[in-house]
């Protein structure tokens, strides 16, 4: 008997047998937007559909050329594009899964010059202004909705996905924040309601048996958003219409609340969804942060019917099975962090993941048995050394892995200190536990040196990274801590702290510094969430943080700070710090450290701050003395040098994986 037997167990969900309760979420990772990768997209979801996934989404596809994300995005709009997806649709359903095509028009969130909405008005977050639908341009959006999920049917999709949130055009409608029109469409929010509401009646009568799951912003986060009674009162008529299921969106992209980011607790927003869950007789579906079986099984044993994870089935295609098949521990846990999901979708890149190298890339990155198995040596045990220990002896390699300290997990030890980065641990459970159950022989506590590796036919050297000590007058005085002292409590750092260096490991630092513990209903009211019932768009006003200490945030450079930090996650590390009251400046010339504090020089003029203590986060150097000596000494196998040995740049966890997986894929 599994552990996990709603999530893992087939189940009618919509009408529809899935293998399990498990939702893939839909995620535009580029592989949609050009036909020659459709092999690519089929490998990628058959993976999934193979783990135990229920339900697959697919990215969002336009119905027409005014809704694409980018120019030249994906759609669905011709014959042509259908007979393309049979390739789909086909795998998925050869090994067992279902899958449902996401009609997703961008509205105002068009990256093209041509972009359109229920009125004039341009986003925050985007370069162009959309123009507004005429009247019977809006009927043509409805029609070509309908057109798409027939196409949809067509290719041997299951269903389609209504992509009606996170302030698509579908939103754009809904709310007054956007739509201003005084037409049918417009005005009262019944008026609002009717152009989504259309879409699904419409669908439903041109295809009776269809599984047409609906995505309903189930908070807003936006100022002048739906209030709850108009979220419910649209539920109704949604499942009036004829929706097969109701799924979970929370947040406008240009809502200045994270939803996604790893700071975001686990499962913050499945309480919307039990709300919506009672108003309704079809089947509801939670989404956006629950990232382990327990989560959503849990989720799954207080009433909801399916549970999405989208970026989880990134890190692991197989989360289901392993779950299932008692193999929980082995899950290689989503950490949240967009490095390399969101953070290249909104670069225009292809998504991949920062733990798993191979999602969206299963057809060249590819893990085969070995013909010759070669004795490697593996030397450090941050994440570059063990996702080539790993990888390797997947591949059937004879691995050792040498670990210096009584510990795995290099600089990611510190990493998983910080608050809000706590879940980096799981990371580093999932190597460990896939090198015991794979017989990795690990050395820890042992510093390679050439002798000690002596024999090996390849020796990878992972040897990471060192903090860099800035050469500033003082800097052997007592106050002066180094982050790793900082992070680990070697040293217990005082009331008044200065941090050298903004990166971003100093802004880790200072939010650790400065944090205290919060719950959930805290961690909410410091965003300023709001119940929907009481306030429009579910967003008032922030609580003030009340920081456990006073730290000045200090960088060389003249720029505003944290320009450097991740595309999607930096402007929450941005806010924070603002919140948390730090002093942050910038141009700051270091001048020297002695009892009275750090004497600084910002704009000329010299001033001196009485702190207890300052921390370096002055950047990094790559360790790589053991891989010279090799090379110098004539290593009669071969050498190689990965992850911040190699180059040493700061928050790369999503290079120094990817490296050591790529090498061992060609051991
Ligand atoms: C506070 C903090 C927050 C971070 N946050 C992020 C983040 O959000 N995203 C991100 O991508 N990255 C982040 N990073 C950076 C990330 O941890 C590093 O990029 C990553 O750990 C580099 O991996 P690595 O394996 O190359 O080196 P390391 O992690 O430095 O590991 C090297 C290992 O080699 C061992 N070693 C050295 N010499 C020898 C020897 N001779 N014999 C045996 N063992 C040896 C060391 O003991 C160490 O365990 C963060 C780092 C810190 C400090
Ligand atoms: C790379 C990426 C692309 C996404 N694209 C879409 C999309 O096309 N349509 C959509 O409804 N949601 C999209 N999302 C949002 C996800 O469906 C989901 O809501 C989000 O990842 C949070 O859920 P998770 O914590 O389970 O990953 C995307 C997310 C990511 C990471
Ligand atoms: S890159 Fe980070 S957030 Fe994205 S799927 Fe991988 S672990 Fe999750």
């Amino acid at each position: 008997m599994t552990a996990y037997p709603l999530l893992t167990t087939p189940a009618t969900v919509g009408g529809l047998e899935l293998q399990s309760r498990a939702v893939m979420g839909s995620m535009h990772t580029g592989l949609e937007d050009r036909p020659w990768h459709v092999d690519e997209l089929a490998a990628y979801f058959a993976e999934r559909a193979a783990g135990g996934v229920g339900l697959i989404v697919t990215g969002g596809y336009s119905p027409n050329v005014r809704g694409w994300l980018l120019p030249f995005g994906s759609q669905m709009t011709t014959r042509l594009n259908a007979h393309r997806h049979q390739r789909v649709t086909e795998v998925v359903h050869a090994n067992g899964g279902r899958i449902a095509l996401q009609l997703l028009h961008a509205g105002r969130y068009g990256y093209t010059p041509f972009s359109v909405s229920a009125s004039a008005t341009k986003s925050p977050i985007t370069p162009f202004k959309a123009s507004a639908l005429s009247g019977r341009a809006v009927e043509r959006t409805i029609d070509d909705f309908v057109d798409s999920a027939r196409l949809a049917k067509k290719a041997g999709y299951d269903g389609v996905e209504i992509m009606g949130s996170e302030g698509y055009l579908i939103n754009q409608f809904l709310a007054a924040r956007t739509n201003r029109r005084t037409d049918k469409w417009g005005g009262s929010a019944e008026s609002r309601m009717r152009f989504p509401v259309e879409i699904v009646r419409r669908i439903r009568q041109e295809l009776p048996d269809f599984f047409v799951m609906y995505r309903m912003s189930l908070l807003d986060l936006v100022p002048d958003g739906q209030t709850w009674d108009e979220t419910v009162e649209l539920a109704h008529r949604i499942e009036a219409a004829g929706a097969s299921v109701v799924n979970t969106g929370i947040g406008w992209h240009e809502a200045r609340v994270p939803t996604i980011v790893t700071s975001v607790p686990r499962g913050a927003w499945v309480d919307s969804t039990l709300r919506i869950k009672q108003e309704l007789g079809i089947p509801v579906c939670a989404s956006n942060r629950i990232n382990t079986p327990d989560l959503a099984e849990d989720v799954l044993a207080q009433g909801v019917d399916l549970v999405s994870m989208a970026r989880p089935f990134l890190a692991d295609a197989d989360l289901v099975a392993k779950a299932r098949d008692g193999r929980a521990d082995e899950i290689n846990t989503c950490i949240g962090c967009n490095q390399a999901c969101l953070d290249h979708t909104f670069k225009a890149q292809r998504a991949s993941c920062l733990v798993n190298p191979r999602a969206c890339h299963e057809t060249t990155l590819v893990l085969s048995p070995t013909r010759r198995a070669k004795r490697v040596a593996v030397v450090g045990g941050g994440p570059a050394g063990l996702a080539t220990a790993v990888s390797a002896t997947e591949r059937g390699h004879d691995v050792t892995l040498f670990e210096a300290s009584e510990e795995l997990g290099g600089q990611f030890r510190l990493a998983m200190q910080i608050p809000g980065k706590e879940e980096f641990a799981e990371t580093l459970r999932y190597f460990r536990r896939r090198m015991e159950v794979l017989g990795v022989n690990v050395k820890l506590s042992t510093r390679a040196n050439p002798d000690l590796l002596a024999g090996y036919d390849e020796v990878v050297v992972a040897t990471g990274v060192a903090p860099r000590t800035p050469a500033i007058p003082g800097i052997d005085h007592p106050k002066v801590v180094s982050y790793p002292d900082a992070i680990t409590g070697r040293v217990c750092v005082g009331a008044r702290v200065a941090v050298i260096g903004a990166g971003g490991i100093g802004f880790d630092v200072t939010e650790l510094l400065a944090h205290r513990e919060e719950s959930l209903a805290e961690w909410k009211a410091h965003w300023g969430v709001a119940d929907p019932a009481v306030v429009r768009g579910g967003v008032t006003d922030k609580a003030p943080r009340d920081p456990r200490r006073e730290v000045w945030l200090l960088q060389r450079k003249e720029s505003a700070q944290g320009k450097g930090l991740g595309k999607t996650s930096g402007w929450v590390h941005r806010a924070v710090v603002k919140d948390l009251g730090v002093h942050q400046l910038s141009g700051v010339s270091y001048d020297l450290v002695d009892d009275a504090g750090l004497h600084i020089t910002v704009d000329g003029a010299p001033q001196v701050l009485d702190v207890d203590h300052v921390v370096v986060c002055a950047g990094q150097e790559s360790v790589r003395s053991l891989y010279d000596e090799l090379v110098a000494g004539g290593f009669p196998g071969s050498v190689h040098l990965i992850g911040g040995a190699d180059v040493a740049a700061e928050l790369d966890a999503k290079r120094a994986i990817k490296q050591g997986t790529e090498l061992a894929a060609a051991l």
